[in-house]
C-alpha cells in the first residue's frame, strides 16, 4: 500500500495535518478502546512506507523486519520502550517521537496523582456519592500535609528521574514549600545547576522522600528499579507515584509494601503488565489508580498528534525526521537504501 498506517485513530489535528500534506495515509483501528491485533500489525508493517504508532503497538523486530519497504517509525509518545530500537537502528528504521508537548501535562497529572493519594480524593468522593456523608466529622478522611504540617516540617519530593519531566514535577513543589531532591543515574552536574533542587545517591533519595515521584524512562537499567529492597528503605509514611512505566516497579513488591505498611500508599498511572493491574492493587485502600492518562489533556494530545503526523511524513518523504531517536541511522546505507528503494 505504501503509505502512512496510522495504527489506531489519533487525535484530530494529526488527522488533519497528514490530510492537507497530501501523504496517502490509513487508520487501523477506529474505536477508541480497541488496540490493533498482532496479525494486522505484522500485515500492515509488510506494505507501509511509515508506521505511526502508539504506545499499545509491539514494534518488536519481527513486525520491523516484516517491512521491506518500511522508512521510519512515528511513535505518538515520548516513551518508546515499546519499539525494538536496536532492531530498528540494524534495519536502517529511523524513530521518530513526541517529546517535549507533554511534559506540563504530564507533570500536572503526577500532582494530581500526589494530590489524590496525600488527602484521599477519590476515596471521598466515592463516599460522598455514596449517600454516606451524614455529618462533618473530625476523623473523616484523614490525609497526609503536602506542604508544611502544623509543625513546620517541609516535606521531601524525591523525584527519580530528572528529565524534563522530572524537573517540570519539581517546578510544581515551589508551591508546596518543599524540599526536592533528584536522582538520575550521571545526571548529578545538571541537578545540582537547577534551582531549588539538591542532588541524593539513590539510597538516600529513597530513605528522605515522604513522597516519591518516578519520571524515569524504561531500560534494562530501571527495570525493577523500584523493588522490595527500595521499598523497604522507605519511610513508612511515604507516597510513591508512578507516572513513568508500569516496569520500572516490580508490583508483587509494591503490594507487599503496601500491605504491610512498608509505605503508606501509592497512585499509579502505568502498570507492570498493562493494562492487566495486579489484583492486589484492585483490593487495597490505600492506592489510586488511573488508565495510563499523564499526558492526556485535550491540548496536549492534540499537540502529540501533530508531532507524530510531521515525524511520519518526514519518514514518509525521505527526509531526517526532528526528534529522532537513533539519529544515526541517517548515516547509514541501509534507510538509504530504504528511501530509494521505494521511489
Ligand atoms: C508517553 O508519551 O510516553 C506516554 O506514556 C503516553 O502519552
Amino acid at each position: 500500500m505504501n503509505d502512512i498506517f496510522v495504527t489506531r485513530r489519533i487525535p484530530q489535528a494529526g488527522l488533519d495535518l497528514l490530510q492537507s500534506s497530501g501523504v496517502p495515509f490509513r487508520v487501523g483501528e477506529t474505536q477508541d478502546q480497541h488496540t490493533l491485533s498482532r496479525d494486522r500489525l505484522l500485515e500492515e508493517a509488510g506494505q507501509a512506507k511509515v508506521i505511526l504508532s502508539l504506545v499499545t503497538d509491539q514494534l518488536d523486530r519481527a513486525v520491523l523486519e516484516a517491512g521491506p519497504g518500511l522508512r521510519g517509525v512515528a511513535q505518538f509518545a515520548v516513551g518508546y520502550d515499546n519499539i525494538d530500537i536496536s532492531a530498528a537502528t540494524a534495519l536502517g528504521i529511523p524513530v521518530s517521537n513526541t517529546p517535549g508537548v507533554l511534559t506540563e501535562a504530564t507533570a500536572d497529572f503526577a500532582w494530581a496523582l500526589l494530590m489524590a493519594v496525600a488527602r484521599q480524593v477519590p476515596q471521598a468522593h466515592a463516599y460522598t456519592v455514596g449517600g454516606h456523608f451524614r455529618t462533618w466529622g473530625p476523623n473523616l478522611f484523614l490525609g497526609t500535609d503536602v506542604g508544611p504540617g502544623p509543625d513546620g516540617r517541609r516535606k521531601v519530593l524525591g523525584i527519580l528521574g530528572f528529565g524534563r519531566i522530572g524537573a517540570a514535577v519539581a517546578r510544581r513543589a515551589a508551591g508546596f514549600d518543599m524540599v526536592v531532591l533528584a536522582h538520575t543515574p550521571g545526571s548529578r552536574e545538571r541537578i545540582e545547576a537547577s534551582p531549588g533542587v539538591a542532588w541524593a545517591e539513590f539510597s538516600e533519595l529513597l530513605e528522605r522522600s515522604d513522597f516519591l515521584s518516578l519520571n524515569v524512562p524504561l531500560r534494562p537499567e530501571t527495570h525493577h528499579i523500584m523493588d522490595a529492597e527500595a521499598f523497604r528503605r522507605m519511610k513508612p509514611s511515604a507516597f510513591l507515584v508512578n507516572t513513568a512505566r508500569g516496569p520500572v516497579v516490580d508490583e508483587a513488591a509494591l503490594v507487599h509494601a503496601l500491605e504491610s505498611g512498608q509505605i503508606a500508599g501509592a497512585a499509579l498511572d502505568v502498570y507492570e503488565k498493562e493494562p492487566e493491574i495486579h489484583q492486589g492493587l484492585l483490593a487495597l485502600p490505600n492506592v489510586v489508580l488511573a488508565p495510563h492518562i499523564g499526558s492526556g489533556s485535550r491540548d496536549t494530545r492534540q499537540r502529540m498528534a501533530k508531532l507524530a503526523a510531521q515525524g511520519a511524513i518526514h519518514h514518509f518523504r525521505g527526509e531526517a525526521a526532528p526528534h529522532t531517536v537513533n539519529p544515526t541511522v541517517y548515516q547509514a546505507g541501509s534507510w538509504r537504501a530504504r528511501v530509494q528503494d521505494g521511489g
